[in-house]
Order: structure tokens, then sequence, then C-alpha cells
């Protein structure tokens, strides 16, 4: 029997979610960052300062760092900032053309800590096992087909005392909150789609894909069944995104 799982509302074969998924982010990479800002008011910058505000990178020791699903960068370029000239960190996506705007968008910057970026799919990281300090992976993992071999692989790359970072949209808990929510998301988000980036269709795709995601005692449930101790959570702006972190013991 084919294997199968969701691509936004639609049932899809697990080998043709993440086809459909990259058809995804090389339409939107271009005004990726734009619509980031349009759709969010700009508190994905909040967020993601608050995400990255717990990696804490070492600064008299080398600190090996990956970003997962990095995308156009934001997230390493605040872990960079963090660092120092002993800090590496690793920009790992799957879509040429995310990591191209990354790579456009590093090259405007100066940082003290060196940064590479890496075409890879999440599934299976071509880096050695126990070889990162921390791995942090934002709105990146609803989009993975397998979350689970995401997870291991997170798992097997960090080194013991190593911290796993994920920043995903999650379920609004606040009543009023989450219909105001519901409403603009799909309603307003498509259309911001169709008349800034000229194509609804990604946007469909991201407010159903963050409708299907598990809420985030579900999430960390998987967390701790991939291996992590001490799984946590912490819902910013009433639920509408979470920071789930886990360790390797
Ligand atoms: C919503 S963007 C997030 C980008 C960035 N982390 C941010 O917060 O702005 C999702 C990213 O996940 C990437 N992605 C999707 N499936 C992936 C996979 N299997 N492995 C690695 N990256 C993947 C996409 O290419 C895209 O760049």
């Amino acid at each position: 029997m084919v294997e199968e799982t969701h691509f936004g509302f639609s049932r899809v074969p697990l080998q043709e979610k993440q086809r459909r998924v990259d058809e995804v982010f090389y339409k939107a990479a271009p005004r990726y960052d734009l619509m980031n800002d349009l759709m969010s008011g700009g508190l994905h910058r909040v967020w993601k300062d608050i995400f990255v505000s717990k990696v804490k990178p070492a600064k008299t020791t080398r600190f090996r760092h990956i970003d997962v699903a990095g995308g156009t960068g934001d997230v390493a370029f605040r872990v960079a900032k963090a660092g120092s000239h002993l800090t590496e960190v690793v920009v790992a996506d799957i879509n040429a053309a995310m990591l191209a705007e990354g790579r456009r968008r590093a090259a405007e910057k100066r940082f003290e800590a060196s940064l590479n970026f890496a075409e890879a799919n999440a599934e299976e990281l071509p880096f050695r096992d126990n070889s990162f300090d921390a791995y942090t992976i934002a709105f990146g993992i609803r989009n993975v087909p397998r979350i689970g071999k995401a997870l291991s692989e997170a798992y097997r790359v960090l080194r013991r005392g190593g911290r796993f970072l994920c920043l995903e949209f999650s379920d609004v808990n606040v009543p009023i909150l989450d219909r105001l929510y519901e409403a603009y998301s799909f309603h307003l988000i498509p259309l911001l789609g169709r008349f800034v980036a000229g194509d609804e269709k990604p946007y469909r795709y991201l407010v159903e894909s963050i409708t299907r995601f598990p809420d985030a005692e579900s999430f960390s449930g998987k967390i701790g069944a991939a291996g992590f101790a001490r799984a946590s959570f912490t819902r910013l702006s009433g639920g509408i995104v979470a920071i789930h972190s886990g360790w390797k013991v």
C-alpha cells in the first residue's frame, strides 16, 4: 500500500508531498522575506529573536550550529551574530532557490562567525553523528513529509548535551483570538499572496499546513519519542507559534 500524508488539506503519497512543497518554495523564494513581514506584521522577527536567544553559542570554545530548513537565513544570521569567530553556522535546506536568497543576503552582512550553506534534506542530513552543539528548525518541520525521520536525524547529528529547538505554528488557545486568527489566515493571507506575490496557491498551502500541524502537546510527545530528554514548549502570541525544546543526553 502507498503511504500517504497531508499536503495542506489534501492527502498525497509521501513521495509526492516533498515535490509539492519544493514547488511552493521555488515560487515563494523571491518574495519570501517581504511576505513574511506582511503576513505577520513583522512579528516573525520578534518570534525569531526570542527563539534564537535560547541558543546561547559558547564564545570561548568552538560552537557548531545547524539551522535546518533554514531558507533565506533569518535564524542562521541571528545565531551567527550571537556567536564568535569560534562559531560555525550551517544553513541546510532542500530548496536551491531559498538557499540562493540566503546566500545573496549573507553577502551583504559581516559576521565573525563562519556561515555555510548546504542543500540537504532534513530527513537525511549529510553530516556526521554527534557533530553539532545545537540544532534549530523554524517554520520548517511541518513541511517535511516524515517528521519522525527528521527528528531522529536531529538527534543523530547532535552531540550529547546538545539542544534541539523548533519554532513552529501551533494551536491558538485564546478565545476570540482563535476566530480572528482563522478568519485572517483563510481570507487575508491568500489575498496577500495573490496581490503581492502574484500567486495565492503557496499561501493557501501555508494556511492549510498550519491547521493540519499537531498541537503543541502532541508535537512535544514526538520530540520525546525521538529520544530527546526534557521535551518542553513555550507558546508565544496566544499560541500562534510555539518554541519546542529537547536535549540529547
Ligand atoms: C517556511 S520556510 C522557513 C524558512 C526559515 N527557516 C524561516 O524561518 O524563515 C520552510 C523551509 O523549509 C524547507 N524545506 C521543506 N522541506 C524540507 C526538507 N525535507 N528538508 C529541508 N528543508 C526543507 C523549504 O525549502 C523552506 O525553505
